[in-house]
């Protein structure tokens, strides 16, 4: 890779109506984390975008639940979510949140040329009001009885006794989810529809050049591309208090006063806005955030790379995409879209409305970051959906974090101090051990950084933890401990080499355990964080003479007791 490219990376924006849990945390934001963290440690510029996503019913349902208006509601969502983000060490440039300003202006704005360009059509339906409630309601927001099966419960949009697709006038005695009346009425309504057909020959065409897409999100594009009915006009507009005004542009869109945008057309356009967030925070004008977004402004040299599970690749692989070519305006469209599988909670699923799983605020709460980063992104689910069990997680962190790793660098750094002291020691010269070494590092660092660039985690996981192996065997076999009884010498040269594995691991290791890294860096007295050229050189960072700290235990293991009181602990629903 050359030297400084600029790489715009965004994760998909989590939803604002609750914290989220490992599954979605696994699916986006921490893959494009490590992501950005390697690329930035391989001396690029890097712009890492997320945001909250808080408009739509779920939102304002939440708040209500919440007893709070919705704006405090997700003002308050919005700064947990940072804070847990935080805490897992999601190094964003900026989090910004889809209700903004710039995301309002932004919206309308696309809108509006969407309508000039002639993609947006009118249309009049009519829908189901609540009086009581004062609002319209999605299909999903009435119940009723199933005229098919007397299923007393069934949704608007389907019943889920009899799996019957259902309109919502269907229903035999309607009522309103949301407060149960029943003072309910068909009323005409006006809404918008993005003409998604009209620019289906451009879609095609561009995914067709992404022949370097993983088959995951290609396959999903293309099946909902061809299949069916295709590709679909689309409604972007909805009868709700909560979300973006629909303006065209910044003037009023007569017939369309009191509506607001759909959240799905608002949320994507939050990846620009945000930018655009990031840049006021920094007091920046507007051309700082055009060089990332607008090729007119110098994008054209921006890889963007987008990060997602796979429920969302249809959004971004067609409708966003829609969006900005109907807009007919310079835009960057994203270069790559790394998807993924769902990550299953002990033999069943994550679900955020049941509250199974582990949610990210628990899992701080027992353990520190950098033990589930390193689970989870060394189990991604790339090729296939992948499972969560306490048993898989016990033995991932004590065989390969605090066996292997923090072993390692607890068992240099004492020997060292024991018989040197707390400094590198000078003398003796490597022996054709030592050199196999470097060569099988030369070998693997190689590979890990093709993996890495090429985004296969797991597979980048496995070549990192071979690389704290190649030490560790190393260390066992050239044992410093028996040599020095009989050539100190030569054990000082072992021991010099193995202290600058430590900076290595450090390194290497950082866009997945930062905690871990910055703790074993710190120890080693440097602020060396360069990453490794020639590896043989890599491992003369520490001279002679430096000083360094026995550091604290890197990664304590996980008892059994503990894994069976957690494991009864998340057994069941999140009140
Ligand atoms: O699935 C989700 O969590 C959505 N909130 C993702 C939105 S991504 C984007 F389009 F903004
Ligand atoms: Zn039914």
């Amino acid at each position: 890779m050359d030297s400084m490219a600029r790489i715009l990376i965004t994760s998909a924006i989590p939803y604002i109506n609750g914290i989220k849990h490992l599954g979605n945390l696994v699916g986006s934001q921490l893959p494009a984390d490590l992501y950005a963290r390697f690329m930035r440690a391989r001396g690029n510029e890097v712009m890492f975008i997320c945001a909250t996503d808080e408009h739509g019913t779920p939102a304002e349902l939440a708040a209500a639940k919440a007893g709070q208006p919705v704006e405090q509601f997700c003002a308050e969502m919005h700064e947990t979510q940072a804070e847990i983000a935080r805490g897992f060490r999601l190094s964003f440039d900026h989090f910004g949140r889809s209700s903004s300003q710039r995301n309002h202006r932004l919206t309308q704005h696309f809108a509006g040329a969407l309508a000039a360009n002639g993609f947006i059509e009118e249309v009049s339906e009519s829908q189901v009001f609540s009086i009581d409630d004062n609002r319209f309601l999605p299909d999903r927001y009435i119940t009723g009885t199933c005229p098919n099966c007397g299923y007393d419960a069934a949704r608007g949009d389907q019943c889920e006794n009899c799996t019957k697709q259902l309109d919502p006038t269907d229903l035999i005695n309607p009522r309103s989810t949301i407060s149960g009346s029943t003072n309910l009425e068909v009323r005409e309504t006006k809404h918008l529809y993005l003409k998604q057909r009209a620019l289906r020959a451009d879609i095609e065409a561009w995914i067709d050049s992404k022949t370097d897409w993983p088959v995951l999100t290609t396959s999903i594009a293309k099946k909902w591309l061809h299949d069916g009915d295709g590709l679909q006009d689309r409604g972007i507009t909805r009868d709700l208090y909560w979300g973006v005004p629909v303006k065209k542009g910044d003037q009023p869109w007569p017939g369309m006063e009191g509506k607001v945008f759909y959240v799905w057309f608002d949320a994507p356009i939050e990846y620009i806005a945000c930018t655009a967030e990031w840049a006021d925070a920094h007091g920046l004008p507007d051309s700082a955030w055009q060089r990332w977004w607008r090729t007119d402004m110098g994008a054209s040299d921006v890889r963007y790379v987008q990060f997602m599970g796979k429920d969302n690749v249809p959004f971004h692989t067609l409708s966003f995409p829609a969006t900005i070519m109907g807009s007919r305006e310079p835009w960057k469209l994203v270069d790559y879209i790394k998807s993924f599988n769902y990550l299953n909670y002990d033999g069943g699923q994550f679900s955020t409305s049941q509250g199974r799983g582990i949610f990210m605020d628990q899992a701080l709460s027992i353990l520190p970051a950098d033990y589930w980063r390193w689970w989870l992104l060394s189990h991604a689910p790339e090729s296939s959906d992948s499972e969560f069990t306490w048993e898989n997680f016990q033995s991932s962190v004590n065989k390969d974090l605090a066996d292997v790793l923090g072993n390692f660098v607890s068992r240099i750094t004492k020997f060292c101090n024991a018989k040197y002291g707390p400094a590198i020691p000078s003398s003796g010269t490597l022996d054709d051990r030592a050199r196999a070494l470097i060569a099988d590092l030369e070998t693997r660092v190689r590979a890990y950084e093709t993996f890495m660039e090429e985004m296969e985690v797991r597979k980048a996981a496995a070549e990192l933890r071979a690389i704290w192996v190649a030490g560790n065997e190393y260390l066992q076999s050239a044992a410093p401990w028996t040599v020095f009884k009989t050539d100190p010498e030569a054990a000082a040269a072992i021991v010099r080499l193995s202290l600058n594995l430590v900076r290595l691991y450090a390194v290497l290791s950082e866009p997945f355990i930062p905690d871990a890294a910055a703790t074993m860096l710190r120890d080693m007295g440097t602020d060396d964080r360069s990453w490794p050229g020639d590896i043989a050189t890599a491992l003369e960072a520490l001279p002679a003479g430096h000083a360094f700290t026995v550091p604290e235990v890197l990664f304590r293991k996980i008892t059994d007791e503990e894994r069976e009181d957690w494991a009864q602990r998340f057994a069941g629903v999140r009140a």
